[in-house]
């Protein structure tokens, strides 16, 4: 559905994107995660038909999204990162105005206004002044916009940017129920986990390369490379401490984080028997033990991993 091919773009010397291959299949949600400056926008633009790609290609239902062809329009609803409002206008009235833009029928326009309002539990309003709405009642309005010619691909650049929490969970709500419309998604943010519970696909971006793509689980596992284990012990600090000097020279342990009475450490061989066997060890060193599992890294740590990892290959 959504395609990128060897997207490279300058910005004059600038190499905003950088070889970027993307494919987003029809009816997924892909959230597009990175740092500001990732060139996250700039992807956007391109897809949006809105810049033109220095190198590579990008396409929309098979439509090159370079092309200007008319069609697109259709297909693709986009909401900006930052969209004005025009002053003195209400709700409707300006949501009535990008109907024409579409060239919706007069005599459909109230209809489809409502619908949109619908969608975005919007209704209330309606009669509201744009430049009176707060953030999140703007965003809601600007989300009821994109979607008035009812286009089967919407794209979002930051649509929670700057959202208290309860309208970021509001709008995570209404992608997803895009989604069941039967819409593809293509959603930017520069926080990983905004995203990771809805998406059937993420794309991790970072000065313009695409560092890790697929569904969530699979970036969290390529990522993952540490077996980390915590041990909360209940006995002398000071027995645990030093069998844990023991088992670092003996490399059967490495990065150890000594907190008294809580230990977190890395299996350096990855295999779960070595961290049973660690556990006997401690046992049999007469430490009692309060308890001992498995540290799972969270979205976080892996989004600061496979950032990190590409700042160090520089
Ligand atoms: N019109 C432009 N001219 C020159 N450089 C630009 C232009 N637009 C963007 N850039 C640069 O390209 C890089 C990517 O910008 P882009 O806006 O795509 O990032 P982003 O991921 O959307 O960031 P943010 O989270 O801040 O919105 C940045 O370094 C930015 O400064
Ligand atoms: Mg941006």
């Amino acid at each position: 559905m959504i395609e990128c091919h060897n997207l490279t773009k300058y910005y004059d010397k600038f190499k905003a994107l950088d070889d970027l291959n993307l494919s987003i299949a029809e009816g997924e949600i892909f959230g597009f995660i990175g740092p500001n400056g990732a060139g996250k926008s700039t992807t956007i633009k391109v897809l949006t038909g809105l810049l033109q790609p220095t190198k590579g290609s990008a396409t929309i239902n098979g439509l090159d999204c370079a092309s200007g062809a008319k069609e697109l329009r259709y297909q693709v609803g986009y909401m900006p990162d930052n969209f004005g409002v025009y002053e003195g206008l209400k709700v409707w009235e300006y949501l009535d105005f990008f109907c024409a833009a579409y060239k919706i029928p007069k005599k459909e326009r109230t209809e489809c206004i409502d619908r949109v309002l619908d969608i975005t539990s919007s209704g209330r309003i309606k009669d509201f002044y744009m430049e009176a709405l707060s953030k999140g009642m703007k965003q809601k309005a600007g989300l009821a916009k994109t979607l008035l010619h009812d286009p089967a691909v919407v794209i979002l650049d930051e649509p929670s940017s700057g959202l208290d929490p309860r309208a970021r969970i509001e709008m995570r709500e209404l992608i997803k129920k895009l989604k069941e419309m039967g819409k593809t998604i293509m959603v930017s943010s520069h926080i990983l986990t905004e995203l990771a519970e809805i998406s059937d696909q993420i794309g991790i971006i970072e000065k313009g390369v695409l560092l890790a793509s697929g569904k969530v689980s699979e970036v969290m596992g390529e990522f993952r490379q540490e077996l980390r284990y915590e041990v909360e012990i209940l006995s002398d600090s000071k027995r645990a401490s030093k069998a844990m000097s023991l088992f670092t020279e003996k490399g059967m342990v490495g990065d150890v984080e000594d907190l008294g009475s809580l230990f977190s450490f890395v299996i350096p061989s990855g295999e779960e028997k070595d961290a049973a066997k660690i556990l006997e060890l401690l046992i049999k060193n007469k430490i009692i033990i309060k308890s001992y599992r498995p540290v799972e890294s969270d979205l976080e740590d892996v989004f600061l991993k496979v950032t990190n990892q590409h700042g160090n290959e520089e």
